[in-house]
């Protein structure tokens, strides 16, 4: 199989065929996800909320994300794998930035990975594309920003907010980005910033005219019972399905008809 790369992520925004990316974080997850025939598997950092249940991005660290993304790679035989860069591993300086990166392609084996921000971490994007390590973007809610933002509402409907998320996203484009998230921001303005760049954009509650879109395994499998946001397309009801399967299993233990005479030696 052709594995997915960045190049193919701009003849596929070049030619107008969208993007479809999810998230996983371990390797039985990444499997199903890959073989399902996404094109890019991002290891986020939101493994914090989903697989490590903390209220925000910001506790998980370094050696974690490393966990999960070497998981993931080991079950991704076509997709590409960004990984995210947590909380505190690339804003302190460009050089702390760069080692948090090869650490994660070199320990995970991953493909790219992913920063939260625009022009306050320009010399951290610049520093990592050096090493050859692609980065992608990421704009408008940046979940690790939450306690500057004060909430998980969307970004950008101010017109200094979205001045200042265009200049970023050109910003990014300039020093090299392979592609940026757009996160929680107006349709017009993502369709905006979609046809100002060249490299594609990511949508996350950011509308149809993005070159792709991306979102939470969890969330669109519905395993994350009562998270239902405007944004979000629930493909399945997991929780329901893993519930109903769990309660028959007890009661089936418990009625000691599990197991049966066939399922014993
Ligand atoms: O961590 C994450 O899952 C993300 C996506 C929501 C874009 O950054
Ligand atoms: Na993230």
């Amino acid at each position: 199989i052709k594995r997915v790369t960045t190049n193919t992520l701009q003849e596929m925004k070049n030619r107008g065929e969208k993007i479809a990316m999810l998230t996983a974080y371990d390797y039985s997850m990444a499997k199903i996800v890959d073989d399902a025939g996404i094109d890019v598997i991002l290891v986020g950092d939101s493994a914090s909320n989903v697989m490590a249940g903390h209220e925000t991005t910001l506790p998980i660290t370094l050696d974690q994300m490393i966990y999960h993304a070497s998981s993931v790679v080991r079950g991704a035989s076509r997709s590409l794998v960004v990984v995210d860069l947590p909380f505190g591993t690339y804003q302190g300086n460009s050089k702390e930035a760069l080692n948090s990166a090869i650490r994660i392609m070199k320990e995970a084996g991953a493909h790219a990975v992913k920063i939260e921000g625009g022009v306050e971490i320009a010399e951290s994007v610049s520093r990592i594309l050096t090493a050859g390590i692609p980065v992608m973007g990421h704009l408008g809610l940046t979940p690790q920003s939450i306690y500057k933002f004060g909430t998980y509402t969307v970004r950008a409907k101010e017109e200094a907010e979205a001045k200042k998320l265009k200049e970023d996203a050109l910003k990014l484009q300039e020093l090299g980005c392979f592609g940026v998230v757009l996160e929680k921001i107006p349709a017009a303005l993502a369709q905006e910033v979609t046809d100002s760049l060249q490299i594609p954009t990511i949508g996350i509650g950011a509308g149809q005219h993005c070159s792709g879109q991306v979102l939470v395994i969890h969330d669109m499998l519905g395993l994350n019972k009562g998270f239902r946001p405007r944004f979000l397309r629930q493909y399945a009801n997991l929780y329901e399905v893993m519930n109903g399967a769990i309660k028959g299993y007890v009661s089936d233990v418990k009625a000691n008809d599990f197991p049966s005479e066939k399922e014993q030696y």
